[in-house]
């Protein structure tokens, strides 16, 4: 096993800075999510790690060695495209024993190796089959297996499941987060789907315009994100954004017309002196509803009702914008109904308006 560091990392095509100046520790063991929109980024950088693309800058360490200069083979890493690359004229097992073949291992233990990956990724039964008579779950599987049979001390991974199926999908994110524990490989993995991020990384690395936003745990990232951009685009649906004014030094915030009670830990914080403008997140499931007005919530009213089994989603009117709400699958909401929404105190994160960037809360709250 072995750490990963992207240091001062750029790769630029022509005019296109794809990655600009990005550093990124990835401990030893741990499971590192790249998430971001399309065209941001990701998969340049991962190439990068492999060795697949020049660098106009910047180094990759791997176990503490500098493999800048080394040759994709000799990096200790495996890869895991996003179209299934696996021999269609090789049965399973002949794909999957192919770097151990070409490496010339012995013969015993490339069989041993071989049952060991089928046994993890459960296509033990599949061995003698040609990829043309595989389902594409079992594909990726394969392409899987082909990589961990390897025993790379660093598994790299580009958006490895956005070819299958919805249900399949489900089915292979739980297998992947499975495979990781039972072989404790250093993780790189590139998805632009939230949910897959959230689910199986570590720590999240959000990346934007080719360089990365937040790195944080999937909590923090959801919870404490560092801009209002990391805010909507993690969580679905994202996180709403009201634009308010600071007021009593702090201690409230007037959106559409109604005053927000802050937590003290606001009062004479950065960005937050009396008139400042600022944006208000909350997480749609981050709001008090309640039928009649109280002091701190905002009026509404329902346009939209979503049974979504689990919960129910609203959309709700709010002072000319709309927002999203997140309410017990059992309460009872119909369109024009008017109710009032406060946002719980300890779940709101405020915003400068320029950048988005989030504003720190003052006494050790800085990470809450
Ligand atoms: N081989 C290439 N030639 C030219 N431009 C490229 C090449 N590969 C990627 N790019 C550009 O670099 C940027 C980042 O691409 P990419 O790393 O593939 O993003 P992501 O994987 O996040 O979707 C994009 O603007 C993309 O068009
Ligand atoms: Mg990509």
């Amino acid at each position: 096993m072995a750490t990963v560091l992207l240091d001062r990392v750029t790769k630029r095509f022509g005019r296109i800075t794809a990655v600009d100046g990005v550093t990124l520790e990835v401990q030893d063991g741990q499971f590192m999510v790249l998430l971001g929109p399309s065209g941001c980024g990701k998969t340049t950088a991962l190439r990068c790690v492999a060795g697949l693309e020049r660098m106009d800058a910047g180094r990759i360490v791997i176990g503490g060695e500098d493999v800048t200069d080394r040759q994709p083979g000799r990096r200790g890493i495996a890869m895991v495209f996003q179209s299934y690359a696996v021999f269609p004229h090789m049965t399973v097992r002949d794909n999957i024993t192919f770097g151990l073949r070409i490496r010339k291992a012995p013969a015993v233990e490339v069989l041993r190796r071989t049952q060991q990956a089928a046994d993890l990724l459960q296509i033990s039964e599949l061995l003698d089959r040609y990829p043309a008579h595989l389902s594409g779950g079992q594909r990726q599987r394969v392409a899987v297996a082909r990589a961990i049979v390897m025993q790379p001390a660093v598994l790299l991974m580009d958006e490895p499941l956005s070819n299958l199926d919805a249900l399949l999908r489900l089915q292979m994110r739980a297998e992947l987060k499975r495979l990781h524990r039972e072989t404790g490989a250093t993780t790189v993995y590139v998805t632009h789907d939230q949910v897959e991020a959230l689910s199986l990384g570590d720590r999240i690395a959000v990346m934007r315009h080719g360089v990365i936003v937040q790195c944080d745990t999937p909590s923090a990232i959801y919870n404490r994100p560092a801009s209002t951009f990391v805010g909507g685009f993690i969580g679905s649906p994202p996180m709403n954004f009201f634009r308010g004014t600071v007021e009593e030094g702090g201690r409230s915030v007037r959106v559409a017309g109604t005053a927000i009670g802050l937590e003290p830990r606001w009062a004479g914080a950065e960005g937050m002196g009396p008139g400042s403008e600022v944006v208000v997140g909350v997480r749609p499931e981050a709001f008090e509803v309640m039928a009649e007005a109280r002091p701190g919530a905002l009026p509404g009213v329902v346009v939209v009702v979503e049974p979504l089994g689990g919960t129910t989603l609203l959309t709700v009117s709010v002072g000319g914008e709309t927002a999203k709400v997140s309410v017990a699958p059992d309460t009872d909401h119909e369109p024009g109904q008017r109710l009032w929404l406060r946002p719980l105190p300890d779940r709101m994160r405020l915003m400068e308006p320029g950048q988005g960037r989030a504003l720190i809360p003052t006494e050790g709250g800085a990470h809450r």
